[in-house]
């Protein structure tokens, strides 16, 4: 049989972050970004989707066992960005502006480079609040 399937996990963080573009003026910060410019920074509750896609192994009926999903996940995204700061905590974010967009697509790239295969690609969704969320689908 070869069907493609999706496999989804959902995860949770919470972590705090400042949006801020160093290259501009304190006031065109703020216009820009308004509370989340807030220098002492300030906190979300991340609710992110990881989805799988890939052929369905013959052997084992999985696309991917999603416990190994989940300890992936968890080693590389939730021990990372769980109860730190995103600016001053997480490496990835020294020079990059932490924003929703912007996570998802470290998220993937940690991912993907932990799944190590060609097989299967990676979709990601990374809710900042209940209404506001991204998508990125690693192309
Ligand atoms: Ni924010």
């Amino acid at each position: 049989m070869n069907r493609k399937v999706s496999v989804y996990r959902l995860e949770h963080f919470n972590a705090a972050h400042r949006l801020h573009n160093p290259e501009w003026s304190n006031a065109e910060n703020e216009r820009i970004f308004g509370k989340c410019n807030n220098p002492n920074y300030h906190g979300h509750n991340y609710n992110l989707e990881v989805k799988v896609t890939g052929l369905i192994n013959s052997d084992t009926g999985y696309v991917i066992d999603i416990k190994i999903l989940s300890d992936i996940i968890k080693e590389h995204v939730l021990d990372a960005f769980d109860h730190k700061n995103l600016n001053l905590d997480v490496p990835e974010f020294k020079n990059l502006n932490p924003t929703a967009e912007n996570i998802a697509v470290v998220i993937h790239d940690k991912l993907e480079k932990a799944l190590n295969t060609d097989s299967l690609t990676l979709k990601i969704r990374l809710y900042e609040t209940e209404r506001n969320y991204v998508e990125y689908p690693g192309e």
